[in-house]
């Protein structure tokens, strides 16, 4: 395995779901750029004598060895991106996967347990506004009724979007039936900060993901004419908006956690009205669940004060929770060992393998990120350390499932 090989792999995937003028990508679940990455997976899967099957959820597995056996390692990750994100950021779980299949088997290995390649559905919760929707729908951490009903900005319903790409959203839902297949989860993913770099070490393995969660601020006021209605007499959301920004950074520069307000709508939006409503959506993550409770209790208080202030209205709605994932402790050593030594790290980043960390002993190898930047087109990672990470992968499968 070498840069080169890892680099014609990689490129074969690069070119799909690329915005425009290096803006990064735009793989929207069930958008056409996730339709065709699907048909990738499918074919790299298919040249590799694998068996695809979807489950209700949108899901792919690639299976080396019987689907059925049971106790399997489930390795891989997610296609589907931020708005403009970077290239790595879940695809290349997917590339590691199959790549360190072929080194296995060049190696001359056959699994004892089989190996399933994953491709979950909808990690970033971009389109749909759920973090981890499609594990969180497989192992019934989701209402697939509540699921279908949701939208994305343009008014699409998931029912909707599943439907125009031919899949069943009546499907949608636990399988524990599938669950019950897997034995371990391995997720490989770029690291979206510098504690790789810092230490010099091209792969590390994650110790534990902070609690985090999503919350749509919804403030409502009343639209009037920018040029003549007084100072005095307005309802401006968009004032409450404001100091709900300042508000979250404030709290968390006191907490010692991480709090965003990085999406924001407006109406009407327009330069020459004052808005009726705005809404932004809160993430916000810390160490341990009582800090984040904290945090967002002291945001919610202040920004009630201040919206009571400005005679606005002001709503919170959950879009998603994610509880603190401690990884598996003997998995991790595990994989720790077969790298022969590796930093242990945590991270404040959620992924499918937190959410399958509650139905199965769950672990994840991170690739150095030489800037740190993730979410971003800047996110990056050399094919020599990404050729790193196949060898790592390559390596943890075979301990766990060649012995
Ligand atoms: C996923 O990348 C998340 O942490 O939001
Ligand atoms: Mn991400
Ligand atoms: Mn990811």
């Amino acid at each position: 395995m070498d840069g080169e090989r890892f680099a014609a792999l990689w490129g074969s995937l690069s070119s799909i779901g690329k915005a425009p003028d290096g803006g990064g990508y735009l793989r929207y679940a069930w958008s056409e750029a996730d339709l065709a990455c699907r048909e990738w997976f499918t074919e790299e899967a298919l040249d590799r004598g694998l068996s695809v099957e979807a489950d209700g959820n949108g899901n792919l597995f690639a299976w080396w060895g019987s689907a059925e056996a049971g106790d399997a390692v489930l390795t891989g990750s997610h296609f589907d991106s931020v708005p403009h994100g970077g290239a790595y950021d879940g695809p290349l779980g997917i590339v590691s996967a199959f790549l360190a299949i072929d080194l296995l088997r060049e190696r001359g290995r056959e699994p004892n347990r089989p190996i399933a390649v994953a491709a979950f559905t909808e990690e970033e919760g971009a389109r749909f506004g759920v973090a981890c929707l499609g594990t969180r729908l497989l192992t019934g951490a989701f209402d697939p009724a509540r699921a279908r009903g949701l939208v994305d900005r343009d008014g699409v319903s998931l029912a909707r979007a599943m439907a125009d790409a031919g899949v069943d959203p009546g499907a949608l839902g636990a399988d524990p039936e599938r669950l019950a297949r897997i034995g371990a989860v391995v997720e490989l993913h770029i690291e979206q900060g510098r504690a790789l770099a810092d230490r010099s070490a091209p792969v590390g393995v994650a110790s534990a993901i902070w609690p985090h969660g999503r919350w749509r601020l919804e403030f409502t006021g009343e639209a009037n004419h920018a040029g003549t209605t007084r100072m005095g007499d307005r309802f401006d959301p968009m004032l409450t908006f404001a100091f709900a920004v300042l508000a979250a950074n404030k709290e968390a520069r006191l907490k010692g956690a991480h709090a965003t307000i990085g999406r924001v709508s407006v109406e009407p939006n327009a330069t020459n009205a004052i808005a009726s409503r705005v809404n932004g959506w809160l993430d916000a993550r810390a160490a341990d669940v009582p800090t984040l409770d904290n945090l967002v209790g002291a945001i919610m208080t202040r920004i009630e004060e201040r919206s009571t202030r400005d005679g606005t209205g002001f709503a919170v709605t959950v879009e998603s929770i994610s509880p603190a994932t401690e990884f598996d402790a003997v998995l991790r050593d595990r994989l720790v060992a077969a790298l022969g030594g590796a930093p242990v790290l945590p991270t404040g980043a959620g992924h499918d393998a937190g959410v399958l960390s509650a139905v199965a002993p769950a672990a994840m190898l991170f690739v150095r990120n030489p800037t740190g930047v993730s979410h971003s087109p800047a996110e990056f990672a050399t094919d020599e350390d990404c050729t790193a990470g196949v060898v790592a992968l390559a390596d943890g499968l075979e301990a766990l499932a060649c012995q």
